[in-house]
């Protein structure tokens, strides 16, 4: 699958603030890239919009060559669901449920859960999260957490991953761990990848590295 950006504006507010100019840009199948650029220069915004969180004031996301944001919010819910999954910095598992039930959460929704389980168990496995299946979040460590929420953004055998600063919660023997992971990820499923990072080091693993410059790409 390809991604095209075409011609895509985002404002905020009234008077509308523009953040996003103009953005052209295509992503290609199997392609890691890094998203960076100072604080406020829109890369949040452009990640959100790509990946169908948040929808452009102007302008298309074509993935294959369907207009995302033409979708009503059922198509839009479903595509998300099979096709993409997601990181943040903050990990975002929900506190009542263990590491095995939380990866397997968006499973649930397709009713997947328990063909999946298998799979969610060598995720975790790969991961280094063997022994902690039936730990809650607040038993794991911030490495820990961050592993489980990768796990399960590929529960599902996305097609793309976006993340929006994975590593900035962690500390640098974590974050390297993740930057790691990211690197096998896009070897071994294909994974594409999209991520945001203000870390220097974790940018350099990228094949392609755009950099946003006050709502423009450089
Ligand atoms: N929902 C919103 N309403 C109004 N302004 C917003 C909104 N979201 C973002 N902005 C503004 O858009 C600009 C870009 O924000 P964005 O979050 O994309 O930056 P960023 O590059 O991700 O920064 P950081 O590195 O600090 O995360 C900022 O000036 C921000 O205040
Ligand atoms: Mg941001």
């Amino acid at each position: 699958m390809s991604l095209v950006v075409r011609n895509v504006n985002k404002s905020f507010g009234d008077p509308p603030n523009q953040i996003l100019k103009k953005i052209n840009l295509e992503i290609k199948k199997g392609d890691l890239v890094s998203l960076t650029g100072k604080s406020g220069s829109g890369k949040s915004t452009l990640l959100y919009i790509i990946s169908s969180l948040d929808k452009p004031t102007s302008g298309n996301v074509l993935v294959e060559g369907k207009d995302l944001h033409a979708l009503n919010e059922k198509d839009i819910h479903e595509f998300r669901n099979l096709h993409m999954g997601f990181v943040f910095q903050f990990h975002y598992l929900l506190p009542e449920l263990n590491t095995i039930e939380n990866v397997l959460m968006p499973a649930r929704k397709t009713l997947q859960e328990i063909q999946l389980e298998q799979r969610a168990l060598s995720l975790l496995k790969e991961f280094g999260l063997s022994g902690k299946e039936n730990k809650k979040p607040s038993q794991l460590s911030g490495g820990e957490q961050q592993r489980v929420s990768i796990a399960r953004a590929l529960i599902m055998k996305p097609s793309y991953l976006f993340a929006d600063e994975p590593t900035g919660n962690l500390d640098s023997i974590n974050a390297r761990i993740i930057m790691d992971l990211f690197v096998k990820i896009n070897n071994e499923y294909k994974t594409t990848i999209i991520y945001v990072t203000h870390d220097e080091d974790f940018s350099k693993i990228a094949k392609r590295k755009i950099v946003l410059v006050d709502g423009e790409i450089q």
